[in-house]
This record gives structure tokens, C-alpha cells and sequence, in this order.
């Protein structure tokens, strides 16, 4: 579709695996250079190799988006490596111990779930989005433009059964996504929200969770579900999109778009 990314920069969270390296791949594929970060250095590691072999420009910074230190320092990579930004992906996350499915774990409760559990979940996909944003935004505000992705749930999830802590993380990290649209408006950079649409299978599943989506019939989304949602959003054709949600499994360009 677009194959016109060469000379655009792009750092992703959360690169390593799933929807992050899915990502990854597809902009990598239209000429777009790529610089994925993530915890485990093995697999980000490898998932750059892979990369690589396929002739693509990626590079890799091990960055833990809990650790204010290790952010700043990828951001200074990448600020090395690159000059400026084009497009900011805010796909790290976890999921913590919540079943996610209704079924999965019929007993389970907020009330039950630790406190440390929460403090983890938040800290990442809520707080780790913010941290992300601080550091690497301004790479992006240097040349006046760029586009800041939060990869997010289906709103539905957020506020389900079973999804504490990490609806309410996501849902947290959605407001600031907003507000962040207005606050960065004028600086030339525009703020989304993305996510599947869906169970998608990836390493971030529950145990079980595979499982019991196949039996119960239920459908089961790949991580490219996103490719044609990206593609878009690095394309010229959504310049001055901001402010709004974008469900990969649904869209296809022209852009069905939709407040939140
Ligand atoms: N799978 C789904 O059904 C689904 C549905 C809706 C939304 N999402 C969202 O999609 C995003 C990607 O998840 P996924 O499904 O692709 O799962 P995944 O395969 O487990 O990928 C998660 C990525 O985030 C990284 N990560 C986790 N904690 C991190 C931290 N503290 N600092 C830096 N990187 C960290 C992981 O690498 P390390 O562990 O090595 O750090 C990995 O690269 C998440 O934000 C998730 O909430 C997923």
C-alpha cells in the first residue's frame, strides 16, 4: 500500500514480541528505519536479527519503560542514531495475572488481587506510556512534526469483569493519550490510540487463554492485524489525525474514524 517510509524514523516499545514487532516489521517493509526496545536483551536481540536477515534498517536498545534511567538512556540512543523522530509506538505492556477472558477464571476477583500486582500493571502500561513520552517526545518536537502511537484494549475491556488491574491501566493510559493530543496540537505532533480489536496471539496471553479461545470458538486475532492500521498512520494521507481510537481488525483506508 504505502512504500515510501525511507528516511522515516520510528522508535518502538515493546519491539520484541507480538503486536510491537509485528509493527515493526510492516514499517520496516515500506523503507522506514526502526529502533525497537524492550526488557529481555535475548529476544529483542533476536527479533533484531531477524530483522536484519531480511535486509531491513533496524536497530535495537534494551529500555525498561519502569525505569526512568534505562528510558533516558535509549532515548539518548536514539537521539545519537537518528537526530529526530517521526513516529513514537507506545506498544510495551503486560497484562499481569488478570484471566482477560470471562470463563477463564470465573472466580476471579479485584478484591483478591495484590497490590504490588497493581502497582506492577500501572506502573508499566500507564506510567511506563508517560515515561516514554517524556523522554521521547521532545525528539519529535525537535523538528516541529511526528506522530505518538499508545498501542491500548478494546474500551470494552477496560472496564469488564476480571480486567483489574490492567483495564483500568489501559483505560488511565487512554486519557493521557488525549490530553496529550490537545497539549501537543500546536508542536506539530499528533497522538492516537490503536489497539487489535481483539483476543490476539501473542506471548502476553494467559495461560490457558489459546486454549480456551479455540474450544469456545471464539475468534483469535494474529499480530499483523495491525499492519494496514500503521501503514496508514505513517502515511500522509493521516496527517493531522490526532485525538482519536483506530481498531486494527476493523479499519481499512480510507480511515473509519471514530471520537473517544
Ligand atoms: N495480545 C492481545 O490480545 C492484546 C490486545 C489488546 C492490546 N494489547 C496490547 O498490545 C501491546 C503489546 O502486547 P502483545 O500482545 O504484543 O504482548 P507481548 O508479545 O508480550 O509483547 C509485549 C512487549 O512489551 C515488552 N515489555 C513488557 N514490559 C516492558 C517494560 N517494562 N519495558 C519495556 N518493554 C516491556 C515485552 O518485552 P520484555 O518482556 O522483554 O520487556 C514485549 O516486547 C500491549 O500494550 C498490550 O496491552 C494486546
Amino acid at each position: 500500500m504505502y512504500k515510501d517510509l525511507k528516511g522515516y524514523k520510528v522508535l518502538i516499545t515493546g519491539g520484541s514480541s507480538g503486536l510491537g514487532l509485528a509493527m515493526a516489521e510492516q514499517l520496516l517493509s515500506e523503507g522506514a528505519s526502526v529502533m525497537i526496545t524492550a526488557r529481555g536483551e535475548e529476544r529483542l536481540l533476536a527479533a533484531e536479527a531477524s530483522l536484519a536477515a531480511k535486509g531491513y534498517d533496524v536497530c535495537s536498545c534494551p529500555m525498561d519503560v519502569t525505569d526512568e534511567a534505562s528510558v533516558a538512556k535509549a532515548a539518548a540512543l536514539a537521539e545519537e542514531r537518528f537526530g529526530c523522530l517521526d513516529m513514537v509506538v507506545c506498544d510495551a505492556g503486560i497484562g499481569g495475572n488478570a484471566p482477560a477472558l470471562k470463563g477463564l477464571a470465573p472466580g476471579y476477583r479485584a478484591l483478591d488481587v495484590p497490590v504490588e500486582a497493581v502497582r506492577q500493571v500501572v506502573g508499566t502500561n500507564l506510567i511506563g506510556f508517560f515515561t516514554t513520552v517524556k523522554y521521547f517526545v521532545p525528539l519529535m518536537e525537535k523538528q516541529g512534526r511526528g506522530r505518538l502511537l499508545y498501542v491500548s484494549t478494546s474500551t470494552s475491556t477496560m472496564t469488564r469483569e476480571g480486567q483489574v488491574p490492567y483495564g483500568p491501566s489501559k483505560a488511565g493510559a487512554e486519557a493521557m493519550a488525549i490530553i496529550l493530543s490537545q497539549e501537543l496540537k500546536d508542536k506539530g505532533i499528533t497522538v492516537n490510540i490503536i489497539c487489535p480489536g481483539g483476543f490476539t496471539d501473542t506471548a502476553m496471553a494467559p495461560d490457558g487463554a489459546l486454549d480456551f479461545m479455540i474450544k469456545s470458538g471464539r475468534p483469535v486475532l494474529k499480530p499483523t492485524v495491525m499492519n494496514s492500521l500503521i501503514s496508514w498512520l505513517a502515511s500522509p494521507d493521516a496527517e493531522g489525525v490526532t485525538g482519536q481510537k483506530f481498531v486494527g481488525k476493523d479499519f481499512a483506508p480510507p480511515a473509519k474514524i471514530r471520537e473517544v
